[in-house]
């Protein structure tokens, strides 16, 4: 069959035979076939860059010294606390108003370097501090033994009271007087009248059991007191067992004793003030106790500062 084909046509209108001799005629435009020949390669082109395997980023490990399998098992145990569910009830404090505690201000505290000027403390606002004390009793509250509680040993308390030569016409006043064991004897012994002082109200109350068991309460009275309060003169005979600067603090209140008043102290002395005697006690387990005796009126002596100087 003649066929006119126009000259854009590829193989225009070319007739040829399929194997099966049948004539098949194509009909593809030039620009149809390069249009599909460029999609096609396209494709290709997509498809291989998609496929392609992707460089892996480079794993770094580190040994933590953990097997993985161990943390696996633990991990499953582990138990992942909840968060603890907010009371949308509860009133939450603003946090642009100011809290009601009062807030120190340090800076407020200290005296100021330039000025040497001291901070002004407003003493109505300071009572607040003490909740509400009254004033005796803050001071109570404020008082703590000067020294711990040790008893002297009952040979030391028998040789401090021959060496006062204490006898029933003596006042015994025993200065933080623990559990009243020289208060006790001075009476039990020598019939002496005496008073025991202590700040601390548990040593009170064994001072008080003791004189109770003695039998003593006729002529002993047990105080709660701070000594460095007392007026200490109408004392005759005064026991001591504090610590070297405690007996030093009392020196003025030892001056208002009556001339002839005898002061005994056990294992530390008075610095500044000559001893008439001092004494070697052994205890009954063989401890050595050294025992200081003073009569008034006091004899002051030199102290030889010199060596402070040096540090
Ligand atoms: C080392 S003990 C001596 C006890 C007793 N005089 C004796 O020799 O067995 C000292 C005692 O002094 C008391 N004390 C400490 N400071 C005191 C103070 N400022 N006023 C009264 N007693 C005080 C303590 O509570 C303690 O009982």
């Amino acid at each position: 069959m003649g066929q006119v084909c126009p000259s854009v046509v590829f193989r225009a209108c070319d007739s040829y035979q399929n194997p099966l001799g049948k004539k098949v005629t194509a009909f593809m435009t030039r620009q149809t076939v390069s249009a599909l020949l460029s999609v096609w390669i396209a494709m290709i082109l997509f498809v291989g860059a998609s496929c392609s395997p992707q460089p892996e980023p480079p794993v770094q490990t580190v040994d933590t010294g953990v097997d993985p399998a161990d943390l696996a098992e633990v991990t499953d145990d582990v138990e992942v606390p909840e968060e603890p569910a907010l009371d949308p009830t509860e009133e939450l404090m603003p946090l642009d108003e100011p809290s009601e505690d009062p807030v120190l201000d340090p800076d407020e505290m200290l005296a100021d370097p330039a000025t040497d000027d001291l901070p002004s403390i407003d003493l109505d606002s300071m009572d607040d501090l003490f909740f509400g004390l009254d004033e005796e009793s803050e001071l109570e509250a404020a008082r703590r033994p000067d020294v711990i509680f040790v008893p002297t040993p009952q040979e030391v308390v028998d040789r401090m009271l021959e060496l006062a030569e204490v006898t029933k016409d003596d006042l015994v006043y025993d200065l933080g007087c623990g559990d009243g064991r020289i208060v006790a004897t001075a009476a039990k012994r020598y019939g002496a009248r005496a008073i025991g002082f202590d700040i601390d109200p548990e040593r009170v109350k064994d001072s008080k059991a003791t004189v109770a068991e003695m039998g003593v309460e006729d002529l002993v009275e047990i105080r709660e007191a701070d000594i460095f309060t007392l007026d200490l003169s109408d004392a005759t005979v005064i026991t001591l067992y504090l610590l070297p600067d405690l007996n030093v603090r009392l020196i003025p209140q030892l001056e208002k004793l009556k001339p002839g008043s005898r002061i005994v102290s056990h294992a530390f002395d008075m610095r500044g003030v000559k001893p008439d005697l001092v004494e070697t006690v052994e205890g009954e387990l063989g401890s050595q106790h050294t025992v200081y005796l003073w009569t008034t009126p006091l004899q002051k002596e030199e102290v030889d500062d010199s060596w402070e100087d040096d540090y």
